[in-house]
């Protein structure tokens, strides 16, 4: 039955992590995997997700299913964390809000609920966008469209070209959008550009699908959803996939949510029950422990406030890793313009170098980062930034 099979290669962004684990060079350096760090290069447990588990394990009484939806609270927590309450109220009767197994099962679920109701149908998604967004959505049979989105020589967004590209998206087709903190490139669309996709949607007719993986990182809690919002406030029907690993740092919990806004009560009904059934055929239902602990976070005051504080410390780190990079570059004299970074979004740019010598960082410095020269920001620490930048500086020579 097997025998046939040969080894794949390892994920492009996962095989990091563990070579980064295996390697004993003390100076190595993880800008890989889109895990935050803190000053001294771990990913600790956020302090009110730490208080909300302790408050949860004593005094959860059952451990008894929840069902495919998830919890009903912890739902519509979500929704209003994402759409803000008023548009949540407003949607209310034709949005339907899935607890899932982190974005990526959300993503999957989306993807196989779209494939169900319109089989093959074809979706654009951003030149570049999340290596896994191919599989995660076009194993589940959706047909996969590019659109122009980065400009790799000016690090900036070809936005005339996105604009043209959409024109080719009509009714049935969807638009896949990066909400906030754009993985792989940083570079975020304005409000003018989320109006103008707006506009186009609503003239053409493409139903929008926003990955939400960031919130919080970019610009804040409310900031980061003015597309999501905009879009949620005028066209007919919209997708949002939305993850707590980052911002709740429940990376492992995997939890996270499918959001579907639909034209009429009457479809949301439909295309809820549709959904509760893909999800049964997938995985049945999704692990509660994370999404509890998230529910406990957003119905507290007090945690919800700790938690935002410090969500804040972890952006204001990660913008002040950004500048402090391109200062530090410029002053051991490294030619090369990296201003770039400093206006990009969330914990990823690409630093722009090629693929030769992204490996000769890997193999000659252990420095970690995925062949397309994106970096994990947070991985940059004081310890750590002078061999960075010495390192930087060799290889671009
Ligand atoms: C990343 O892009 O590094 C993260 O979203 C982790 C992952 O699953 O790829």
């Amino acid at each position: 039955m097997f025998q046939h099979l040969s080894p794949l290669a390892p994920d492009p962004i996962l095989g990091l992590m563990q070579a980064f684990r295996a390697d004993n060079n003390a100076h190595k350096i993880d800008l890989g995997v889109g895990v935050y760090k803190d000053e001294q290069g771990s990913t600790p447990v956020m302090r009110a997700v730490k208080e909300a588990e302790r408050r949860l394990l004593a005094t959860q009484t059952t451990k008894t299913y929840v069902g495919p939806a998830g919890a009903v609270q912890y739902n519509e927590l979500v929704a209003q964390l994402i759409l803000g309450k008023d548009l949540a109220a407003s949607t209310q009767s034709r949005r339907c809000t899935f607890q899932t197994p982190g974005g990526c099962g959300g993503l999957r679920l989306a993807a196989e609920f779209i494939n169900k109701s319109n089989p093959g149908a074809r979706i654009f998604v951003s030149d570049p966008t999340w290596a896994n967004h191919i599989p995660l959505l076009g194993d589940a049979g959706l047909q996969i469209a590019t659109y122009p989105y980065y400009d790799y020589a000016t690090h900036s967004i070809k936005f005339d070209a996105m604009m043209t590209a959409l024109q080719q998206a009509k009714v049935g087709d969807l638009v896949l959008l990066h909400g906030c903190c754009h993985n792989p490139c940083g570079a975020d669309l304005n409000q003018e550009q989320w109006k103008a996709i707006r506009d186009l949607a609503l003239k053409n007719g493409f139903t929008p699908f926003i990955d939400l993986a960031y919130q919080g990182l970019g610009d804040g809690v409310d900031e980061d959803c003015f597309g999501v919002r905009l879009l949620g406030e005028a066209v007919p029907e919209l997708i949002v996939v939305s993850s707590c690993s980052k911002n709740f740092g429940v990376y492992r919990e995997r939890v996270g949510a499918l959001t579907v806004i639909c034209e009429t009560p009457a479809s949301m009904k439909a295309s809820s029950s549709l959904i509760a059934a893909t999800a049964r055929g997938i995985y049945s239902m999704p692990p509660d422990h994370g999404a509890t602990i998230v529910e406990m976070i957003l119905s507290d005051a007090a945690l919800r406030s700790d938690w935002e504080s410090e969500l804040t410390d972890m952006r204001e780190r990660i913008n002040g890793l950004r500048s402090l990079l391109v200062n530090r570059l410029k002053a051991a004299g490294v030619d090369r313009d990296f201003s770039f970074i400093q206006g990009e979004k969330g914990m990823f740019s690409f630093l722009g170098i090629t693929v030769p010598q992204v490996q000769q960082l890997v193999k000659d410095y252990s420095i970690y980062l995925v062949d397309s020269s994106r970096i994990n920001v947070a991985g940059i620490n004081d310890a750590n930034i002078e061999y960075l930048v010495q390192s930087l500086k060799k290889v671009l020579k």
